[in-house]
């Protein structure tokens, strides 16, 4: 098992698999970004080494991220090795992702996590500085008419999307999925200045509440939001406080860098790195241990992280994955 000193254990791994995005979301990078070349990343073949040695540790629920994962060449050749060793979530932007449904659903990866900050193309233009709204509103359409399961996440930039809350909670009328709004966080990789979040979790559930009556439904395990019903709504409604860092003392996961990076904590530096483990000749039984190791000495919180941090304040989310 992956055990820490504050008594949690880690059943949850998010890998991204690229750094590389299509969008220009400026809460996330700047216009021009140095990406990483191939050879940097972890081979498929060693993400589904350490994979299962994750597994065999007993983590059991792997999330897919980026940069924008299906920007990875053949990522369902990956996909199609990992789906029996764990339970696969992807989050993604959805520019890409429509022609992917049925094979995902094929493989049985039901859960998709959209990131969708706006339901006006102009915005999403603003915001991502790209026009790919009609992409990612198409993709949104086809995994609801394929019965996947929906998060959209919004992350709430204070004087962009704030009108937009009511809007998008208003999409749970009608649609089985979840909406979760999300404090911004400050790992930009400098495409933007950061100063601190106007927007708390506890303002956007004001603000949410102004139009509808909100029903807290029971935490699940270790869940990033604080989730509401709506009455008459068939979808839900939730609140991420990820600057807020409420979640810390629940914390089940890991994650891991397009370059085989261990992160520890979100807001924490690289503690080790697999892809230079396993190059070096490392048997799954030493990963296994440094993994441990790493584990072991996880920050209590993400507020003790940031201030051990020297580096990753300034790094893109594309890197850490979310
Ligand atoms: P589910 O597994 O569906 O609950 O999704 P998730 O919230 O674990 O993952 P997702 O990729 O959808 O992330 C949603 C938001 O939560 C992103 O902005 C993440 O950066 C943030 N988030 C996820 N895990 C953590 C965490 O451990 N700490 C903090 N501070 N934020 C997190
Ligand atoms: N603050 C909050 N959330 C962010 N995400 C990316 N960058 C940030 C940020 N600076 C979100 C994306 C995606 C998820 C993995 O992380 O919207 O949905
Ligand atoms: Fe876990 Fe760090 Fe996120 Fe807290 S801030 S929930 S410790 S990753």
């Amino acid at each position: 098992m992956l055990r820490d000193a504050h008594h949690r254990t880690i059943q949850y791994v998010r890998l991204s698999v690229t750094d590389r995005c299509n969008l220009r979301c400026t809460y996330c990078m700047p216009e021009h970004m140095q990406f990483l070349e191939r050879s940097e990343l972890l081979s498929y073949e060693e993400i589904e080494r350490s994979m299962r040695v994750l597994a065999s540790a007993g983590v059991t629920k792997l999330r897919i991220t980026g940069g924008e994962p299906f920007l990875r060449k053949d990522l369902l050749r990956l996909l199609e090795k990992l789906t029996p060793l764990m339970d696969i979530s992807i989050t993604t932007n959805g520019v890409l992702t429509a022609p992917y449904i049925p094979a995902l659903k094929a493989l049985g990866i039901r859960n998709i996590n959209l990131s969708l900050d706006t339901l006006q193309a102009d915005r999403f233009l603003q915001i991502t500085r790209r026009n790919r709204f009609p992409q990612v509103m198409a993709t949104l359409e086809s995994l609801l008419a394929h019965q996947m399961n929906v998060k959209i996440n919004m992350v709430v930039m204070d004087g962009i999307n704030t009108g937009e809350l009511h809007n998008f909670a208003a999409l749970t009328r009608e649609n089985p999925l979840s909406i979760r709004f999300i404090e911004e966080m400050p790992f930009n990789g400098q495409g933007k200045g950061f100063s601190g979040i106007n927007w708390h979790y506890r303002k956007i559930l004001d603000t949410l509440n102004e139009k509808y009556i909100l029903e807290k439904l029971p935490d699940e395990t270790a869940s990033t939001s604080l989730n509401y019903s709506i009455s008459g709504h068939c979808g839900t409604v939730g609140v991420i406080p990820a600057y807020s860092r409420t979640f810390c003392g629940t914390c089940n996961r890991l994650r891991i860098t397009p370059t085989g990076g261990v992160k520890t904590c979100l807001y924490g530096d690289d503690v080790m790195n697999i892809r230079d483990s396993l190059r070096s000749g490392a048997a799954d039984s030493e990963l296994l241990e440094a993994l441990q190791t790493a584990v072991w000495h996880k920050k209590k919180d993400g507020f003790e992280a940031a201030a051990a941090n020297r580096r990753s304040q300034h790094e893109s989310m594309s890197v850490i994955g979310g």
